[in-house]
């Protein structure tokens, strides 16, 4: 009976360490690095709205589904994806979505590592003092100055898959909840103490009317498709990285509640982190559409200039690397299971191999920051590590989310996933059941036609 399988790779000690696990996932350099940026580079407040839209109508169905199908499944998403797809009478090309999924994680944490390595480098800088006194534009140049030097940048980002592939190799549960017990409460406070400096020393009221007064006549399509992208990319969905998660979850967890609780924090992460830079983006004269430095252009002049400025600047780069750190290994999870399933490899081989290849394609990002940064190398107008990005987060983690809509909602029966779900033929059922049937993938479908200019 498929409702008894258990996953060889081990058991989350309770719901609670599934909600650490899986925020620990979501919550990383997507809403505190990412989110500000596209958001400032997307025109504000309409984008916002569309992305919490997102986050309602397509990631929460998106994120029960991929729980309960990891359950049911309990193996890598691959392995899963091929057997529920055998048990309910399926096309075994069900399993593409797991080769989707691993390629889009391995895709990602390529250039999430070199970002990761910016972080831990800030965090050295600040508890060294350098930004003390400095001005914006000081601030501004050391960040363009440090992103122009490549063997920096490599040291950096070796050291954070080197710390990714150790975590992963013993196994994601332990030291994982542990770590996220104490860590994402310290985030969180310390993204609240710089919330209250930005409302007192930087233009708070403008960036909460940036932020969520919208300006429809900024919406085009590719602010849409940024919007739904950054939710996917934000709640570590449409990958497996959230359905290898749920095949360690224990069948008696409520996955509505805990897909509501994860998703509702990760977006409180996302809006406090908006609402800490933009007040300093505003004050400073900065570009909101300052791109992918706009937290390391921003909040180090905040850093620069409070009492104890260099010890508490230290310490929230540094929770952001443990954020980031904690999103990394779930990038690599759905790879690694799947080659201690199919290739017989021990965990510490299937990470140290995949983490290598991440780090090896990394590279790619990273010179494209400096040494390849000339038009010459821009592929579709884009350096290398923002096409890597936009593919991601854009294109392959909405078809991955799609397909996983469709699968839990169209191929699955609806006993099974009414079953695994643990929910009543009721209102709450019938409510998942009609927006993962419909709302989602339409609404995932409309916005792909939208950006390519069918509709
Ligand atoms: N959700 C992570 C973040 O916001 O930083 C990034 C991420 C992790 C994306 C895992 C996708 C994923 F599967």
């Amino acid at each position: 009976m498929s409702a008894r399988r258990t996953s060889i790779h081990g058991e989350w000690s309770s719901r609670f360490a599934f909600i650490l696990a899986a925020t620990g996932s979501a919550v990383g350099l997507g809403n505190i690095w990412r989110f500000p940026y596209v958001t400032g580079e997307s025109g504000g407040g309409a984008f916002v709205l569309v992305y919490l839209l997102c986050v309602a109508l397509i990631g929460i169905p998106v994120m029960m589904a991929e729980i309960l199908l990891g359950r049911r499944g309990r193996q890598s998403p691959l392995n899963t994806m091929r057997t529920l797809a055998q048990e309910e009478g399926r096309s075994p090309a069900w399993q593409y979505v797991g080769w989707l999924g691993m390629a889009a994680g391995f895709m990602i944490l390529s250039f999430y590592s070199v970002v990761a390595g910016w972080t831990l480098a800030y965090v050295v800088r600040t508890a060294t003092g350098v930004f003390e006194g400095a001005t914006a534009e000081g601030v501004q140049s050391i960040f363009t100055d440090f992103i122009a030097n490549p063997e920096g940048l490599l040291a950096w980002h070796t050291i954070f898959m080197v710390m990714t592939i150790i975590v992963v190799s013993r196994g994601v549960k332990s030291g994982l909840e542990q770590a996220v017990r104490f860590l994402m409460p310290a985030l969180f406070v310390l993204l609240i103490a710089m919330v209250g400096y930005a409302m007192n020393t930087g233009q708070f009221q403008q960036a909460v009317e940036y932020l969520f007064k919208p300006d429809f006549s900024r919406l085009d399509a590719e602010v849409v498709l940024n919007a739904m992208g950054q939710a996917f990319f934000s709640l570590s969905l449409g990958m497996g990285a959230i359905m290898i998660y749920g095949s360690y979850l224990s069948h008696t967890a409520s996955i509505t509640r805990t897909a509501v609780v994860v998703a509702g924090m990760d977006t409180l992460v996302a809006i406090l982190a908006g609402l800490a830079i933009f007040p300093l983006v505003f004050e400073y004269g900065l570009e909101p559409a300052g791109g992918p430095g706009l937290i390391f252009m921003t909040l180090p002049i905040a850093f620069g200039q409070m009492p104890g400025g260099a010890l508490f600047g230290a310490l929230f780069f540094l929770l952001l690397v443990f954020a980031a750190w904690t999103s990394a290994i779930s990038l690599l999870e759905p790879a690694v299971t799947w080659l201690v399933e199919n290739r017989g490899m021990n965990r510490v081989k299937a990470a140290a191999w995949s983490g290598l290849a991440a780090w090896v394609f990394g590279i790619l990002s990273l010179l494209s920051l400096n040494l390849w940064s000339d038009d010459r190398y821009k592929l579709f107008g884009m350096p290398f590590i923002d096409l890597v990005d936009w593919l991601t987060a854009n294109v392959m983690l909405p078809i991955g989310g799609l397909l996983i809509a469709i699968f839990a909602a169209w191929m699955m029966s609806r006993e099974a996933s009414r079953a695994e779900l643990g929910l009543a033929d009721g209102l709450g059922f019938g409510l998942w059941r009609f927006l993962v049937r419909y709302v989602t993938p339409f609404a995932i479908l409309l916005i792909f036609l939208n950006k390519i200019g069918v509709l």
